[in-house]
């Protein structure tokens, strides 16, 4: 069980069916001390695949400085680059001093293209400053060596006189990066180097050993994680690992509607493959308190966090783009998908310190696509700019007991809830339905909350396949929510189908 159950915000089935015309509920949110929901919590992830870096943040010869600022809006706490699997590939002396004089290498991890390189570590870094974020950088185990990865972290961070700190300034710039956040490897049970994770755990010893944390920027270094729900793969890191200088373990799980061979369409899919895909993106639930419960055995203080560096839905790619490429367009299901899944992280923030939506721009579920010049936001773009509210706040425990979605002879819960107080002492609660055709109703109670007043925002569509498209890019975005009142001391609120609702009592 969530420790945070012990707390909270109970959602219990009530009231009966029909008072309203509708399955009602009732949410209880008591006032509790939870664990500081990490901003980092809503990271992204950018890496060298398809149209990510270059035509996404990159083109020409520079930052693509529209795309900087719609993320700049739903303030982007960390970026993970340059994989992914492309991590174990990359030699990041490919990427630094002239453009013109950079190595030519082939992408061979996606889809066989040349790459000029123009796009390296200085551009990586001056994306991250322009962001306002904290940049991740996974560093290459699979091809790579403990020298390589050695002086890659003395080009960055080193202040003092040396050879490569002096090349950085020759390349422009003087002072030392200080990036924090560092990967070793990715992936390593695949495409990493399809390791076993006891092999695994002694290069990540090695490698570590020499990862040196300069004055200004200790390291926070993440160890490549598992796969999915492979428990064996974090009980064993957790055994082996040098734990005194691990700050994290990551994990990788992908919302799935079919194989990996057919994941089905982005676009054109029934209610099947609509419930389908929501139940894929609730095993995340389980998934996350699986390798908690690992963690705890080894680190009950919960000093190592659990990284969930690639997360989002996984469909087939667009027809008649490159497969490789992975570009896929982004439905009102998507958005469904990416707020359970931040309640989810949001309701495990004792564990869970930073997360990577996979990936930020032309990839898997974006959050910008572009075309040229053009760009548009995806409705789960609009998610992440609804649950902002939620960095750094104070989370509220939940336990939730919600009416069920039945299809095709299975069930979900209908509705998923986080909730957490500001700096500023306002609450904000996020309330998602599932249901594609059922509104629900909630009445709370809110012992030892006082608010005034309830505004809100809502994300809806007519069809959960709605999509923004370069033709019509406000098809899915948010609106003030009206479905909310207070009633006596607590709030009655009309969830409609298929909806995302972030609401602020002040
Ligand atoms: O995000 C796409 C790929 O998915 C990443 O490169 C890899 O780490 C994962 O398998």
């Amino acid at each position: 069980m969530n420790p945070l159950t012990f707390f909270g915000v109970l959602l219990v089935a009530a009231i009966p069916s029909g008072v309203f015309g509708q399955t009602p509920v009732t949410l209880s949110i008591k006032d509790t001390s939870g664990p500081t929901i990490s901003r980092n919590i809503y990271g992204h992830f950018s890496e060298d695949l398809g149209r990510c870096i270059y035509d996404g943040f990159w083109t020409g010869d520079h930052i693509r400085m529209d795309v900087v600022e719609a993320l700049r809006k739903i303030r982007v706490p960390v970026l993970r680059w340059p994989g992914g699997c492309y991590a174990d590939q990359y030699h990041w002396r490919d990427g630094i001093g002239p453009r013109e004089q950079r190595k030519q290498t082939v992408n061979t991890t996606w889809g066989m293209v040349s790459e000029d390189n123009s796009f390296g570590t200085h551009e990586f870094l001056q994306l991250c400053e322009l962001l306002g974020c904290q940049p991740y950088i996974a560093g290459n185990v699979g091809t790579g060596t403990p020298e390589e990865m050695e002086n890659w972290l003395e080009y960055l961070n080193f202040s003092g006189k040396s050879t490569l700190a002096d090349m950085r300034r020759q390349n422009g710039h003087p002072q030392p990066y200080d990036v924090s956040f560092w990967g070793v490897g990715n992936e390593s049970w695949g495409c990493g180097g399809s390791m076993t994770p006891e092999y695994y755990s002694d290069l990540y010893n090695r490698y570590s050993e020499f990862c040196k944390s300069y004055p200004r920027a200790p390291l926070k270094l993440i160890a490549s994680g598992a796969n999915g729900d492979d428990y064996h793969w974090t009980e064993s890191l957790m055994k082996h690992i040098d734990r005194g200088r691990t700050w994290g373990i990551s994990m990788h799980y992908y919302t799935l509607v079919g194989s990996w061979e057919h994941k089905g369409s982005a676009t054109n899919f029934g209610e099947e493959d609509y419930f389908k895909a929501l139940k894929s993106c609730l095993r995340m639930e389980d998934i996350v308190h699986g390798h908690s419960a690992i963690m705890d055995k080894y680190d009950p203080n919960k000093r190592i966090s659990l990284v969930v560096d690639e997360w989002g839905i996984w469909t087939d790619a667009e027809p008649g783009t490159n497969p490789a490429f992975l570009y896929q367009q982004n439905s009102l299901r998507d958005a469904l998908i990416a707020a359970t899944t931040l309640n989810i992280f949001n309701n495990h923030a004792d564990r869970i310190k930073m997360a990577n939506l996979a990936q930020t721009v032309n990839v898997l579920q974006a959050l910008i696509l572009t075309d040229k010049d053009k760009m548009l936001l995806t409705p789960t773009y609009h998610v992440f700019d609804l649950y902002k509210v939620f960095q750094d706040s104070r989370s509220l425990a939940i336990q939730v007991k919600s009416p069920d979605y039945a299809y095709g002879g299975g069930k979900i819960p209908a509705v998923n809830v986080s909730a957490a107080r500001d700096s500023d002492g306002v609450v904000h609660v996020a309330l998602v339905n599932l249901d594609p055709a059922k509104k629900i109703t909630i009445r709370t109670e809110l012992p030892g909350i006082s608010f005034g007043a309830v505004q809100g925002r809502v994300l809806t569509s007519a069809r959960f396949t709605d999509v923004n498209s370069f033709e019509m890019p406000d098809k899915v975005k948010p609106a003030i929510f009206t479905g909310a009142r207070k009633e006596g001391a607590g709030l009655l609120v009309e969830l409609p189908a298929m909806s995302v609702v972030v609401l602020d009592l002040k």
